[in-house]
């Protein structure tokens, strides 16, 4: 597929890398030009390109960037053919996006961005730590193969969004519709604890809405006075330790 991916940060350079490999021919941008993207990124074939650049022409847009700046590229979307499938992997931690008072009232997370970018979205790769979806990947049928939520309203590009997780070596998981991903959100049992398909009903089942916020924010805490700043993200050991400790 032909695929545009916004944000190479944590998230994002694993994408690249990873589709690359998988053999998808993939264009990669951030906010301050391609000339500024690490060539670590473009290693498996991605092209760097400017941002207009990365989101037209393609079948498949995934925005990874902070959940805050998903206004300043919704002008990026608006000629974007409505076949295009756009995927988004943004998570809502107000300590880095300033509050939001829709989400903070309990708007659904990818329900806001999808009202923002005022179109159909894909959530996907939301769950999964950084360091996990870096190492952890392996090919489809090895066993305690992770898996990863992947919610949307539509059946067609839910099932786009489930194929691309498993080439990026999860298991994509079938988490139904947008209004039920606040499942997937920080301090859910589902998130960022690296748990198997077999897991994944009971974790998504057994989430509590009014608990998620307090509990995200109590990890990010933990991370802050472990590793001394809010943007290094942890390893996947401690991580996933953590996340489990806190959220299931
Ligand atoms: N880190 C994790 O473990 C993790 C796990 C799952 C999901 N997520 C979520 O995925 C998203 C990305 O997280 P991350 O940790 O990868 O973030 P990050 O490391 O901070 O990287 C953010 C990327 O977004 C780019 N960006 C920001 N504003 C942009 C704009 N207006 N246009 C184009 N690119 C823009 C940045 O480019 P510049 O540097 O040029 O501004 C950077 O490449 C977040 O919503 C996060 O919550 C993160």
């Amino acid at each position: 597929m032909k695929i545009g991916i916004l944000g190479v940060g944590h998230i994002g350079k694993t994408l690249s890398r990873k589709l690359g490999a998988a053999g998808h021919d993939v264009k990669v941008a951030n906010s301050r030009g391609p000339e500024t993207i690490d060539p670590t990124v473009l290693a498996t074939g991605a092209r760097a390109v400017p941002a207009a650049e990365a989101v037209q022409g393609v079948d498949v847009v995934i925005l990874s960037i902070p959940l805050n700046r998903i206004p300043d590229i919704a002008p990026l979307l608006t000629n974007v053919p409505t076949e295009t499938v756009v995927i988004d992997t943004s998570n809502y931690y107000p300590a880095r996006d300033s509050e939001i008072a829709a989400i903070e009232a309990g708007r659904v997370e990818s329900l806001w961005a999808a009202e923002q970018l005022g179109r159909s979205i894909v959530k996907a790769w939301n769950a999964i730590g950084s360091d996990s979806f870096a190492l952890k990947g392996t090919p489809a049928g090895t066993p305690g193969r992770i898996a990863i939520p992947v919610a949307a309203d539509d059946d067609s590009e839910r099932a786009v969004g489930m194929a691309l997780v498993e080439d990026t070596g999860f298991d994509g998981f079938d988490a139904g519709p947008l209004a039920q991903s606040w499942r997937q959100q920080p301090g859910a049992p589902a998130y960022c604890t690296d748990l198997t398909r077999d897991e994944m009903p009971a974790a998504l089942a057994s989430a509590e809405a009014a608990r998620l916020p307090k509990r995200r924010d109590l990890a990010v805490a933990a991370i802050v006075e472990r590793l001394g700043d809010g943007t290094t993200n942890p390893g996947s050991e401690y991580g996933v330790r953590l996340s489990r400790a806190l959220y299931m």
